[in-house]
């Protein structure tokens, strides 16, 4: 693996292998000093033209508990606000000495486009609508660690699907792994064909909830959103947001995810969302360990460690 572009890249063995070297980190980070050597001497940035709080700073956290040193760019404070393009930004970057770039931005096929300039390994942080690969190995992850296995499990994702990269990289990493995918969402937050996509699709929230291993929500991604797609925020919860009621529809294994972050009373209850089957803590502990796994993956080459097995 030279870069981290896509969730379909990684196919099945790859998803693997990354959830296979996150037990590893999983146990770094749950020691005294969670710190390993094995990045020494490398240099990560984030470069980040969307807001993130999980996503940075778990990035930034794994580098450094891998001893390798980063760099942070935010678009607000930065050059880009002079006028400078993309292009000129990431050579700049780069003739600073850089291994890794992390980069998020607001249009889909930029870090393939990065890929193609620099010569840096390259982890796409998000992009656009289209993908977050880390954040689906983080949320398989997750279920694995919940529930043992995605093998014929019944997820439901809730939302705004249309507009979500996190719903795109997940149904393709749940479905390779054995998982079955149901998509709950008025016709307005689905994509305009979901050819090709291995799932089905409920408009009734509480019919599936009983059904489901798995219920993931999503934000109303309003910053993508360019016309009115609902009557209103008060309607959408009324119907689709997971009230402390219809959660108790769930089965008592069922688990209740979020990628974060959320907007509690939309599509979750502040309640439902502490509840002790609600992950999203997990999901964020967990994203530390699957960004140190990404990060050893594609820059640790060569490096042995005492008790991480490259599986
Ligand atoms: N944080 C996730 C993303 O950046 C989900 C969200 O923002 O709703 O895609
Ligand atoms: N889940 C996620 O990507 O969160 P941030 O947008 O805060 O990074």
């Amino acid at each position: 693996m030279s870069h981290l572009l896509s969730v379909a890249d990684l196919g099945v063995q790859g998803i693997e292998e990354i959830l296979r070297l996150t037990d590893s980190f999983v146990e770094v980070t749950e020691r005294a000093i969670p710190k390993v050597p094995a990045l020494r001497g490398k240099t990560v940035v984030s470069l980040f033209y969307e807001d993130s709080t999980r996503t940075r700073l778990s990035f930034e956290t794994a580098a450094k508990r891998l001893g390798a040193d980063t760099m942070t760019f935010s678009v607000g404070t930065s050059s880009v606000k002079k006028g400078e393009s993309l292009r000129d930004t990431v050579q700049t970057i780069e003739a600073m000495g850089v291994d890794a770039i992390v980069v998020r931005h607001a249009s889909a096929g930029v870090p393939w486009q990065i890929a193609r300039w620099a010569s840096s390994v390259i982890v796409n942080a998000g992009d656009g609508w289209h993908e977050h690969p880390t954040q689906a190995l983080l949320d398989c992850y997750t279920i694995r660690q919940r529930l043992g296995s995605l093998q014929g499990r019944r997820i439901a994702i809730v939302g705004d699907i249309k507009h979500s990269r996190v719903a795109r990289s997940d149904v393709l990493a749940f479905t390779m792994l054995g998982a079955e995918v149901v998509l709950v969402a008025p016709p307005t937050l689905l994509p305009p064909s979901l050819e090709g996509w291995p799932v089905t699709v409920e408009h009734d929230l509480d019919q599936t909830l009983s059904k489901v291993d798995v219920v993931y929500l999503l934000r109303m991604q309003l910053e993508r959103q360019r016309e009115a797609l609902l009557p209103s925020l008060r309607e959408y919860t009324a119907r689709y947001g997971l009230t402390p009621r219809r959660a108790e529809h769930l089965g008592p294994d069922a688990i209740v995810m979020h990628p974060g972050p959320m907007n509690r009373g939309v599509e979750i209850a502040a309640e439902v969302a502490d509840l002790p089957n609600a992950v999203m803590v997990d999901q964020v502990r967990n994203g530390v360990a699957v960004r140190m796994a990404v990060l050893f993956q594609l820059l640790g080459s060569g490096t042995q460690l005492e008790g991480v097995d490259r599986g």
